[in-house]
């Protein structure tokens, strides 16, 4: 996975994401927007992530964090925390439907502070939950973990450089991983900090897996050769991300996903952009609020 960030500290996005989702659980226009489950297991992950380790009181902390959050949406891409929430509720009603019926392990690569293995892993025992993230990113999680509020089942965190570490080599040495089971492997906000041959690797190695296994994962839509920005970005944002070592390095256009999904055998079963999203999930009084655009879903399977 390229350089997709610092070896030594967390993602400073994956914090950015589970704290836009706080944010918006905390004001009045967007708190219905996010449903009970998430926000209680955000909430929990926000305090234990951000908020207990403040050498400030918490009120002030919790005041301090919220204002940040506000202002680096504004500073980076507006409508950048609705649509993070909206792409989570939507593929989690994807996993949990693939649960539902004949997927029976999950897989979440580059997790960050997400919860959503946590709750599927609490709520449906029976099912093998594996995350997979960058050591210097499962560490901080780890830690959040051991003294967290809610229930979090079973779920394997496995600490691995996919820069380093090719998937199907990480897949084959885990223990609690089945490869004869059907497997939903999930990647969210992650393909844009890779290069085309580590997308192309992944995409295979999945396609190896058991029969009936799929993979649903987030992209950018390449809008010029080269380009792979959210269309509303602010122009500070490809600066922030590359200070960070966080730059996106990897896209692709609508038209050209299914003949690149095709390469490795995949075929698109379903697919999201964030305008999809909005009028599917927003509720009424939020349908015309602005949304940053560029990063789609898609579900592929063989
Ligand atoms: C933008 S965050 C997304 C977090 C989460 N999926 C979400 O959407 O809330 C990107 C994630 O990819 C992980 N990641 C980046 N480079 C990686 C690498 N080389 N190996 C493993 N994980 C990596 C980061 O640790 C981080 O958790």
């Amino acid at each position: 996975m390229g350089d997709a960030l610092n070896k030594h500290e967390a993602s400073h996005t994956a914090r950015f994401v589970a704290n836009g989702i706080y944010w918006l659980s905390q004001q009045s226009r967007f708190a219905c927007e996010v449903p009970e489950d998430l926000g209680r297991y955000t909430d929990a992950m926000t305090c234990r992530l951000e908020l207990d380790r403040a050498t400030l009181g918490k009120a002030l902390a919790r005041r301090l964090l919220l204002m940040k959050s506000r202002l680096l949406q504004a500073a980076s891409v507006p409508g950048i925390y609705l649509h993070q929430l909206l792409r989570k509720r939507y593929i989690e009603s994807v996993a949990r439907g693939a649960l539902g019926s004949d997927v029976r392990q999950v897989v979440v690569i580059g997790a960050g502070f997400d919860t959503l293995s946590l709750r599927l892993s609490a709520d449906m025992p029976g099912y093998s939950v594996i995350e997979i993230d960058h050591p210097a990113t499962q560490r901080v999680k780890k830690e959040v973990l051991e003294d967290f509020s809610l229930p979090q089942g079973c779920v394997r965190l496995v600490s691995v450089d996919l820069s380093q570490v090719r998937l199907a080599d990480t897949l084959s040495g885990l223990e609690a991983y089945d490869p004869r089971l059907p497997t939903l492997f999930i990647m969210e906000g992650v393909t844009m900090y890779l290069d085309e041959s580590r997308v192309r690797e992944l995409l295979d190695c999945i396609a190896s897996q058991a029969s009936g296994s799929r993979f649903l994962f987030t992209y950018m839509e390449e809008s010029a050769p080269g380009r792979y920005d959210f269309r509303n970005a602010r122009a500070a944002t490809r600066w922030w991300l590359a200070f960070r070592n966080e730059r996106f390095t990897w896209g692709v256009s609508r038209s050209e996903l299914p003949e690149f999904l095709a390469q490795s055998g995949f075929r698109l079963l379903d697919h999201r952009t964030p305008e999809d999203l909005r009028c599917e999930l927003l509720t009424e009084s939020n349908r015309n609020t602005v949304l940053a655009q560029g990063e789609n879903t898609a579900l592929v399977s063989l």
